[in-house]
């Protein structure tokens, strides 16, 4: 099965109620290739099915009657003409109809005519059957897409049966009754089987889960926030699109911004995300504490031209070796805010307000303040996809580094915003190499992704409102 696939970053700058931070558009050609597997898979289905039996009594004058019983019935042969598939605004759904469906079957009959009783076996060819149905798709409380049958009408062309065995040439005179009767009752029971089909595919969609577990701590909301909307072109899925904490399940201080996906017809499916939820990701991360370390001078390599003893930290706090000597350090090194993503035209933006909390580590133990630094830095990366993959490059677009509190007296920053940044640029030279090499695209079950594309777009306010 292939797919094609685009997945658009977004940015957006105006706020609203709930609005969804993931939203999926299936296209003309998403749906057209969608129906051509549903058939496939509908035809196969069908040389498994037995039918149900179909009974009734067929008046012969005089009061009189023939019951009988066509049993046993099996599909011979099914051609099943590719039906048409439209997304169908009128009733917010879809349309499909079948036209010039036909049947070959076999099976036993049975009859009795008062105390007569005959059976033998039976060939029955329908033809030209029509059937258009209309599935109307919402949305329910708990945010699960739902569908329902809005419309159903069926038609059988004709009927053609062929009784075998027993006395059958007595019942031939009232084949004609026969097929009548029979033609009416696979009509009465064509929208019927349609509806069902359409409540179970209904009752999975219910049981299907719109959160899921992302890591033991982070879980996935993917309720619908708005009712699927449906033009002559394409269907729209708004999701809710974030990452929650199991534990707390609190929303983040910030909402999910509107946005409008360009459609693009090439594609069977689009897949437009927000800033929203890799920032409600980082909100989980922050809120866990995950954005935090504690280095040590152990945790320095050897060539370093900084290491975390008081002695040695004479160029860059001048005073500290004659406050402090000889004493090892620590660093807290913590984002002071949940860092937060921007999607701009081209590129992912990702600022960090960091922050460096310096300590001397006594011979007791005690660690004593020394000071803090603020770090605020503004990363960019391009992201794209080649090889079923997505590659990134990160660069830093902005760096400051202040002091943001002393113990020990005031201080020039520069030397320390020079190895700060030596140290950020290792880091990302790190990173770069991962990012170069490629993350694996998920795969869906028997889907493979072909042809995907990934923009970041900017989209004005102006091209919201229209
Ligand atoms: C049903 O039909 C199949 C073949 O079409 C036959 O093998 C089988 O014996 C039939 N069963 C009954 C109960 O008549
Ligand atoms: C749905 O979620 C429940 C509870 O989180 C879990 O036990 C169940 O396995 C999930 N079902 C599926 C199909 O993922
Ligand atoms: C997902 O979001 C919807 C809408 O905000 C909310 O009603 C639902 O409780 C959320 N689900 C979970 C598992 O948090
Ligand atoms: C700190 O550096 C000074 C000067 O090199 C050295 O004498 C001292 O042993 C170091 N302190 C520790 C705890 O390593
Ligand atoms: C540890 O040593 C420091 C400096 O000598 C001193 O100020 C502090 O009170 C001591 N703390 C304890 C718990 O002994
Ligand atoms: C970098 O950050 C500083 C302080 O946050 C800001 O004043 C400056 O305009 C930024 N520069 C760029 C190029 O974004």
């Amino acid at each position: 099965m292939f797919l094609s696939v685009t997945a658009v970053l977004m940015l957006f700058s105006c706020a609203h109620g709930e609005n969804p931070a993931i939203q999926v558009i299936l296209t003309n050609k998403g749906l057209q290739y969608g129906k051509h597997a549903g058939t496939d898979w509908i035809q196969k289905m069908l040389e498994h099915v037995t039918l149900p039996d179909i009974s009734g009594k067929v008046n012969v004058g005089f009061w009189c009657s023939i019951h009988y019983t066509l049993t046993n019935t099996s599909i011979e042969k099914c051609d099943l003409p590719e039906p048409s598939a439209d997304f169908y605004p009128d009733a917010t759904g879809l349309k499909t109809s079948m036209s010039g469906l036909s049947v070959a079957l076999s099976g036993q009959w049975m009859t009795h005519f008062g105390i007569i009783h005959d059976k033998g076996s039976f060939d029955m060819a329908i033809l030209g059957v029509d059937v258009t149905s209309v599935v109307e798709l919402g949305k329910d409380a708990d945010g699960h897409l739902s569908v329902s049958s809005a419309n159903c009408v069926a038609q059988v062309g004709d009927v053609d049966v062929r009784f075998h065995g027993g006395a059958s040439w007595i019942f031939k005179r009232f084949v004609k009754h026969f097929k009548k009767r029979i033609s009416k009752e696979i009509e009465n029971r064509i929208c019927p089987n349609v509806e069902e089909l359409i409540a179970s595919v209904e009752y999975h969609l219910q049981a299907m889960n719109v959160s899921f577990e992302v890591d033991p701590a982070m879980a996935m909301n993917l309720s619908l926030s708005t009712s699927p909307t449906i033009d002559v072109s394409s269907l729209n899925l708004g999701l809710k699109g974030e990452f929650f904490s199991e534990k707390t399940r609190a929303d983040p201080p910030f909402e999910a911004q509107p946005f409008t996906m360009p459609e693009q017809q090439a594609f069977m499916l689009s897949v437009g995300l927000s800033e929203f939820t890799l920032n409600s990701a980082s909100y989980v991360y922050y809120s866990y504490g995950v954005f935090q370390r504690f280095i040590d001078d152990s945790m320095i390599p050897p060539g370093f031209p900084l290491h975390l003893n008081t002695s040695l930290m004479g160029p860059y706090v001048p005073q500290l070796p004659k406050m402090f000597p000889g004493l090892l350090m620590d660093l807290h090194v913590y984002a002071r805010d949940t860092p937060m993503f921007s999607f701009q035209p081209g590129a992912v933006k990702l600022g960090i307000q960091g922050a460096v909390k310096a300590f001397a580590i006594q011979p007791n133990g005690t660690q004593t303040p020394l000071f803090q630094l603020n770090i605020d830095l503004t990363l960019s990366s391009k992201v794209w996809i080649a090889d079923g993959k997505v590659k990134g490059s990160v660069s830093t677009d902005n760096f400051t580094l202040t002091l943001a509190g002393s113990e020990v007296g005031s201080f020039g920053t520069d030397a320390l915003e020079n190895i700060a940044r030596k140290v950020v640029e290792m880091g990302l030279e790190i990173l770069n190499k991962r990012l170069g090499r490629g993350l694996v695209l998920p795969r869906l079950k028997r889907a493979q992704l072909v042809n995907s594309v990934l923009k970041v777009q900017e989209v004005s306010i102006g091209y919201y409102k229209k």
